[in-house]
């Protein structure tokens, strides 16, 4: 840091410039956060970093219609990251926050790391070889191998051991999940009955059906239980555990039909005790940091564990290296603390001088879809009664944006309504009860959200 001041008798070239003045007292007492990212999750870890008092301004970028009202969206593509730097230094960003992982995949950490301007930027995520966490299935099975982390039994196939992945599949009990290694938009992983089906999938997967990301295949074991999503926040060497959540991935109601990028979500999950936490925490986090640490990888960031509860004992079916969507929705309305100080520190290697609070209610989240999706849905219909919803739900926008005064949907997954309560009941009734409120043309959503874990709470 430059001394700032100039005294009586120094002449200007002995201090600094009065634009760099200007920035570093800004700066000093005010934050500017970048956050990266365009959906219902960026909406919500925006929403919640405004909240901060030493937060000056959140920029989002690209963001949506939603982002718009808690802060300012930056029109760019972030897989330029050349871009990225231009908004950082244009804006004087202190914080960046990196809500998808492909950015992550593509080494944008180390990008910062290495350019000499954004250096000193803090950023929350982890380094390109940390990425792969989430960005090699093989690498993450691997890496879960070598510190003993609890995880469905595995071989990793490629078109030069097909005959022996064809020889693996026989010696499993159905059904048969196959996994593409890389990024495949969500769609990478299948489950099947039919070993014979399994196996004519194998051989169309290592031949393209997912482009380059599954030219290696993982073949696992599967897991009976039930899943959640927990996520620890760490800064390599000491780490918070976030309210968990339970996901709701099927389209339609009682889990039927295809897969999506998440329809609703509900936090805390009942059957996520202080014991089950406790195994998670011994079994699964402690291992995992101790092993990042040993292999000298650069993690400040957010782990997500997706665990399958196998009758009270934690198995991890994927780590991702970032936040989940729509969990982000609902556990942001759960923290109460300062949300940027906890990144801010974070991102410093000082997590525990952060303060972090998290309330008891619980959160129910509806996630309102377009009309086809998962599959082919229409865009940019007007959405209307937005402006009726209760204050007491929180509204992420997942897939709108601005076209004039209006908002209109411009993707699968439209809007998320988050509402709390003292049980599921409750918050189920007020979201559903204000999702009835948004309307656009072709809008679904489930009616189930929740319903399975409400026995738990009886
Ligand atoms: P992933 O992309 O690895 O999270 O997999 C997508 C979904 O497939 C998960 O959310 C699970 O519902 C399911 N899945 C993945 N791996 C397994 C497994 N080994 N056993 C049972 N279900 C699995
Ligand atoms: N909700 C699951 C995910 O974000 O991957």
């Amino acid at each position: 840091m430059e001394r700032i001041i100039m005294y009586p008798g120094e002449t200007k070239e002995d201090a600094v410039d009065l634009k760099d003045i200007q920035s570093q007292l800004i700066t000093a007492v005010n934050w500017n956060v970048l956050v990266l990212g365009s959906g219902g999750r960026e909406h919500a870890l925006a929403w919640k970093i405004a909240q901060s008092e030493k937060v000056s301004k959140v920029y989002i970028a690209p963001g949506n219609a939603g982002t718009a009202s808690v802060g300012q969206n930056v029109v760019i593509n972030i897989a330029d990251f050349q871009a990225v730097k231009d908004v950082v230094l244009k804006y004087y960003i202190n914080l960046v926050v990196v809500g998808p992982e492909q950015p992550l995949v593509d080494g944008i950490v180390d990008f910062f790391k290495a350019d000499e301007d954004l250096r000193d930027v803090k950023i929350i995520g982890p380094d390109r070889v940390g990425a792969q966490l989430e960005g090699s299935k093989a690498f993450a099975k691997k890496f879960m191998e070598r510190y003993g982390i609890p995880t469905a039994k595995c071989f990793t196939v490629t078109s030069s051991n097909l005959d022996e992945g064809l020889n693996y599949l026989t010696t499993l009990e159905p059904p048969y999940v196959l996994k593409a290694d890389g990024l495949a938009a969500g769609k990478g992983v299948l489950i099947l009955d039919a070993i014979a089906d399994a196996q004519n999938e194998l051989k169309e997967m290592l031949s393209g059906k997912f482009g380059a990301a599954s030219a290696k295949v993982v073949i696992e074991q599967f897991l009976k239980g039930i899943e959640v999503s927990m996520f620890v926040l760490t800064d390599g060497e000491n780490y918070v555990i976030l309210p968990e959540a339970k996901d709701y991935k099927r389209i339609g109601d009682g889990d039927t039909g295809l897969n999506t990028g998440g329809m609703g979500a509900v936090s805390p999950v009942p059957f996520v005790t202080p014991d089950f936490v406790k195994k998670v925490e011994d079994r699964i986090i402690k291992p995992t940091i101790e092993g990042l640490k040993k292999e000298k990888i650069d993690y400040k960031g957010f782990i997500f564990l997706g665990l399958m509860n196998c009758g009270g004992d934690p198995y991890v079916i994927e780590y991702n290296v970032r936040m989940g969507d729509p969990e982000t929705e609902g556990v942001m309305t759960r923290i109460d603390s300062d949300f940027a100080e906890l990144l801010d520190k974070c991102a410093q290697g000082k997590l525990k001088e952060a303060h972090y609070k998290v309330n008891p209610d619980t959160s129910v989240t509806v996630m309102l879809v377009s009309g086809g999706y998962p599959e082919a849905y229409k865009k940019g219909m007007k959405i209307t009664g937005l402006e009726d919803v209760c204050p007491c739900c929180i509204v992420a926008h997942a897939g709108t944006k601005l076209d004039g005064n209006d908002v209109v949907t411009s993707g699968g997954r439209v809007i998320a309504v988050t509402a709390h309560g003292k049980n599921i009941e409750e918050a189920r009734e007020k979201a559903y009860n204000n999702a009835k409120k948004i309307v656009f043309e072709g809008k679904n959503y489930r009616h189930d959200i929740g319903l399975d874990l409400m026995k738990y709470n009886a």
